[in-house]
């Protein structure tokens, strides 16, 4: 079966940023940044993007492009049948899945919020309710199914309409919104009194009230690169094999972490003056996005416009990032079970809705059996199991294919047939990113005992 094919560079870059700013940018690397002690985060963040990001997206591209199939037959393509790297894309797509769920359920409350604040807006939400309120929405199984399924059918909606008038289409749209959007709560976030602590926040580089060691942070600055990204789940590889092979994939990687990355620090510089200026402690969790900033959207003047416009932006930004989370699996379908788009699209949509339900009513109580993650809460205990485990798994698969087993042919012309530049990468693949990457993954796993 002949491969969908993105219909431009630009539509190209529009989805895979798409898929790459999402809750971890507005949701994950704000409440992250706050309770590892702000800057230092940020600058290890940056580090993270530029020395693994970046070659890592590079390589899932490369992979997919030549591979021109899904996650998993693409390995098979370059490498034999049954190779062994067919686990990376596996572990990838399972990862994909997993993460769905309970984007579901995380996208689901922001349309919530969204909705509240345009039908009564913000102002119960003072400092002594706000988590009261909380708590009781995402207790409400009426509330919560509706809007999880909700957002699944429009995420299943998009997909029905394939890749080129599909995801492309829908990401040339929403991308451009998304940063109109960004940007002016950016600016506005510089007209409030909080600003200045808050940038010092962001981005001095300090220990002050941080209990993680140097480590842990890094530890989880790394799995929120990758997350971040959209890698280590082989979205790329699938979006890679939508890439017509005359394209530059080395311009499109660093256009895509450029934006992933403006975006993940205009969302902090959104998200802390707000925090700082209503008083509220920047490190508070998981809840800042939901618990926090809607107490400075019911105080502020002109906060409950904010606070809409911040919702939707939510919402959008999750939309663009879990259509290519499902796309994953629609790819593997139509390319190893021979459906078409549109069984592929409703089965995965369909199981991961399921799943998700599940994910959505263990709120608050986890799987025994993974308890083990360290955590006793199901939303946690998925979190943890993917970022973790999951995603640098994958990540360090990658690399050691392309390391190791990709021709160099393939490497070589992505660098413009350079071959000095072509070499010090793939010697960078073989050897740096497998060190890092595998310590990292090596002190979380210890870490989980
Ligand atoms: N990058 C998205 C975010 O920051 C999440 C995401 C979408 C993702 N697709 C992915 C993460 C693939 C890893 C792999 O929210």
């Amino acid at each position: 079966m002949e491969n969908e094919k993105f219909g431009s560079k630009i539509g190209i870059i529009a989805a895979t940023a798409g898929s790459a700013v999402g809750l971890g940018n507005l949701w994950g690397f704000s409440y992250k940044a706050g309770t590892n002690g702000g800057g230092f985060f940020v600058l290890i963040y940056l580090l993270f993007v530029v020395s693994l990001g970046v070659p890592l997206m590079l390589s899932e591209f490369m992979i997919g492009k030549n591979g021109k199939s899904d996650a998993i037959t693409s390995f098979e393509n370059l490498d034999k049948k049954g190779s062994f790297f067919t686990s990376a894309g596996f572990t990838g797509i399972l990862a994909s899945f997993l993460v769905l769920t309970f984007y579901g359920v995380l996208a689901g409350w922001s349309l919530i919020y969204f909705i509240e604040g345009i039908t009564t807006g913000f102002s119960a939400y003072t400092s002594e309710a706000s988590e009261t309120i909380f708590n009781e929405t995402i207790m409400s199984a009426k509330l919560t199914v509706t809007a999880q399924l909700g957002f699944m059918a429009l995420v299943i909606g998009v997909l029905l309409g394939g890749v080129q008038s599909g995801i492309e289409k829908m990401s040339k749209i929403l991308m451009p919104m998304l940063f109109v959007i960004i940007i002016g709560l950016a600016l506005y976030g510089l007209t409030l009194p909080g600003s200045k602590d808050a940038y010092a926040f962001f981005f001095k580089p300090t220990f002050e009230g941080v209990e993680a060691g140097v480590f842990e942070i890094a530890t989880a600055a790394m799995a929120q690169a990758f997350f971040s990204l959209s890698l280590g789940m082989a979205v790329i590889i699938t979006y890679g094999s939508y890439v017509d092979s005359k394209l530059d994939i080395v311009s499109i990687t660093k256009q895509v972490a450029v934006a992933d990355t403006a975006v993940a620090l205009l969302a902090g510089l959104a998200i802390f003056p707000i925090v700082f200026s209503a008083g509220i402690d920047p490190s508070g969790g998981p809840g800042l996005m939901f618990i926090s900033l809607p107490i400075g959207f019911g105080s502020m003047a002109g906060g409950r416009f904010i606070g809409i416009v911040f919702f939707l932006l939510v919402v959008i930004a999750a939309l663009t990032s879990a259509i290519s989370l499902l796309e994953n699996t629609v790819s593997l379908l139509k390319n190893r079970f021979g459906m078409d788009r549109v069984k592929a699209t409703i089965l995965s949509g369909v199981v991961a809705s399921i799943i998700g339900l599940g994910a959505n009513y263990t709120f608050g109580f986890g799987l025994p059996f993974l308890n083990w993650t360290g955590s006793t809460d199901f939303l946690d205990q998925l979190d943890l199991l993917t970022m973790n485990l999951l995603i640098p798994l994958s990540a360090l698969l990658v690399t050691l294919f392309v390391g190791y087993r990709l021709k160099f042919e393939y490497i070589l012309k992505e660098f413009g047939n350079n071959e000095t530049n072509a070499k010090n990468f793939l010697t960078y693949v073989k050897v740096v990113m497998p060190i890092l990457i595998g310590v990292v993954l090596l002190s979380s796993i210890l870490s989980f005992f």
